[in-house]
């Protein structure tokens, strides 16, 4: 790192130590999310990390987003997961909306005082996600969405909401992308999900009835929703991969704290080679993973994004939160599987960074079509 992330990273820990971490045990539980914790992240200026400060951004690159998102999941992926998701739809914003639709939305969203979601999936398009079925049928001025999303990260607390519906026939080229705000008559928003992870990151479904978007608020032309959602999602996949090493630096950090505490057999358990070996690997794992998302950051701050690198460090990083977390709290033994120490938690929301953002297996699916082709056009 170097001094200014430094000192970026020293006064957000501060703030996650003071302001996230005293909660997440309580909140986990009662499946709570503060605003006002949102709101002071926007206040450190890490909402909007990427965006240039013409819309109130902070003008920084991918490698320091990266090091911000990795420092908030240290203490809690839930917040971390809803400051990327609404960066993610800021940057679709930024990069496939129009002038008047950037200086609309943006702003709110760059300061933190608002949320964004991303509304692609639904209960029978998930890695399918360009067999989507809601429809925006055209009318004057506008359109009339309707159907519903499923499984939509900060639905209900965000305002803005990046919405995927067919306007067109089947596949990918009927997709377009809209932009609705909460509010908007004819939307409305189905039940909490229960969840094994992100507790306090709600899930849920959108409801669309005749529910007027105006021409206004289409990104690009019609048909081109599919490529809006992937060109998002490429940057997206990133930042899950750096929440992934947050979540599994912090259960290294607790494997280690706690082992080198704990006796049996009249030493601490960090003692027995067996649990050496385990913290060993733990470590290297972790630092691998780094390496690959600030790789694939790196690439998204060149003028060549990588999309097969950004699939790379997803698949890489949160299989690594999986198996880290897995063994902190083989390593914890009793009390790991406890709300006493918070390895348990880590490890159930690591199950969802597995899932999210296309599975562990479509990242294996896109890399193997980078491969193809690679080796394609070299025959
Ligand atoms: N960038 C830009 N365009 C892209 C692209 C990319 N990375 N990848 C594909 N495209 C374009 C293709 O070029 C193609 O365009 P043309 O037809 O004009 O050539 C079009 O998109 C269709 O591409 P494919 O034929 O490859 O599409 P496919 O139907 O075979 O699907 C897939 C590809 C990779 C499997 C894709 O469906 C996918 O990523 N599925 C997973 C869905 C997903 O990630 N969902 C996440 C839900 S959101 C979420 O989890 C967020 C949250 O709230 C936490």
């Amino acid at each position: 790192m170097n001094d200014f992330q430094k000192e970026l990273i020293g006064q957000l820990s501060k703030y996650c130590k003071e302001a996230i971490e005293p909660h997440m045990e309580h909140d986990d539980a009662e499946g709570k999310f503060r605003m006002e914790i949102f709101n002071g992240l926007g206040e450190y200026g890490v909402t909007g990390v990427t965006l240039p400060e013409e819309f109130g951004g902070a003008g920084l690159s991918y490698t320091d987003y990266c090091l911000i998102l990795e420092e908030i999941a240290k203490y809690s992926v839930p917040y971390a997961v809803t400051v990327s998701v609404s960066s993610m739809v800021q940057t679709i914003l930024n990069n496939f909306g129009n002038a008047a639709q950037k200086a609309k939305y943006l702003p709110a969203l760059t300061s933190g005082a608002e949320i964004g979601a991303f509304a692609l999936s639904e209960s029978h398009a998930g890695s399918d996600a360009a067999a989507l079925k809601a429809t925006a049928k055209k009318t004057e001025g506008g359109y009339l969405l309707n159907g519903t999303k499923m499984w939509i990260t900060s639905a209900g607390i965000a305002k803005t909401y990046i919405v995927f519906a067919r306007t067109g026939g089947e596949g990918s080229k009927g997709v377009s992308a809209f932009i609705v705000r909460d509010g908007a008559k004819g939307f409305t928003y189905g039940k909490a999900e229960k969840k094994m992870g992100w507790k306090t990151s709600p899930t849920r479904e959108l409801v669309f009835e005749n529910c007027f978007v105006a021409d206004e608020d289409r990104l690009l032309e019609e048909g081109k929703g599919f490529h809006v959602a992937m060109g998002g999602l490429d940057r997206g996949r990133v930042a899950i991969a750096a929440i992934g090493v947050g979540c599994a630096t912090r259960a290294l950090d607790e494997s280690i704290k706690y082992s080198l505490t704990r006796n049996q057999f009249k030493q601490p358990i960090f003692d027995f080679q067996g649990l050496q070996f385990m913290m060993s690997d733990m470590s290297v794992e972790v630092e691998a993973s780094r390496l690959m998302v600030h790789a694939a950051a790196a690439s998204l701050d060149s003028d060549n994004p990588n999309s097969k690198l950004c699939s790379m460090a997803k698949l890489k990083a949160t299989d690594t939160a999986m198996k880290v977390t897995t063994d902190a709290v083989q390593i914890l033994g009793g009390v790991g599987c406890t709300s006493e120490y918070p390895v348990e938690r880590f490890m159930r929301d690591a199950k969802v960074l597995q899932i999210v953002e296309g599975t562990n297996q479509i990242q294996r699916v896109v890399i193997a079509r980078h491969l193809k082709k690679e080796y394609e056009s070299h025959a």
